[in-house]
């Protein structure tokens, strides 16, 4: 299974006009990016999973996830993937964090607080570091991608992978402190600062290559 987490520091949690993605905290990249993730020429990649964390107004954080195996009816052209992430978005407004208290911190856990909303595209009210940590927990390589990273091609990657990247805003630095002490290796893609939504494209080329 391949795992994909992007942060999108700005894009909205409540309502947003469909036909001004940029006004709605870049929803465009992140639209391109789940169909860049998901789609491929006649078919889905059904290996794959698309977490976006979005952490804009009004109901910051939430996570939509979309399930390339199991997601039905969905075109995808920007418009037609934003029209599906407002949906989920309205039907899952007022949604509440699930919290646990321990050793005097609360923090969130995962589990019920999922609301699934339509066939293979869910929403939870969970952090960025919340879901990051679980996917540790479950044992999952996880990488963070970093234009100073370890070359991809010189990085063994397990076929089973979660992919850590930031939007046009890139990862707070206290976040990076957190994935290296989680153990997320840093991978560079090349030279050049990419769009969020080529890293995408790079990754599934390089695991395509490698596990077929
Ligand atoms: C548009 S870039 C972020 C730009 C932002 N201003 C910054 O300086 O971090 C979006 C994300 O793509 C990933 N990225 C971009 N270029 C990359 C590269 N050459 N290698 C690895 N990751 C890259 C990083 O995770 C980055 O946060």
């Amino acid at each position: 299974m391949r795992e994909f987490i992007l942060r999108a520091r700005t894009a909205k949690t409540g309502d947003f006009d469909i036909n001004d993605l940029p006004s709605a905290g870049r929803m465009d990249i992140v639209c391109n990016s789940v169909s860049n993730a998901l789609n491929i020429a006649n078919k889905l990649r059904e290996d794959t999973v698309m977490h976006v964390v979005l952490e804009g107004s009004p109901e910051p954080p939430k996570i939509i996830s979309f399930h390339g195996d199991s997601i039905k009816g969905m075109l995808w052209d920007e418009k037609s993937i934003a029209e599906h992430i407002r949906n989920a978005l309205l039907k899952s407004k007022g949604q509440s964090m699930k919290k646990e208290i321990s050793k005097g911190h609360c923090h969130s856990v995962p589990g019920p607080s999922t609301l699934k909303v339509a066939e293979g595209l869910f929403v939870e009210k969970k952090s960025f570091e919340a879901l990051v940590k679980e996917k540790v927990k479950e044992g999952k390589q996880v990488v963070y991608l970093h234009q100073d990273g370890k070359d991809i091609r010189e990085t063994e990657l397990k076929k089973d992978i979660v992919v850590v990247f930031g939007d046009y805003i890139g990862m707070p630095r206290a976040t990076e402190g957190l994935l290296d002490r989680l153990g997320a290796e840093r991978i560079s893609l090349g030279p050049k600062m990419l769009f969020a939504a080529h890293c995408i494209l790079i990754v599934h080329n390089e695991l395509d290559r490698r596990f077929g």
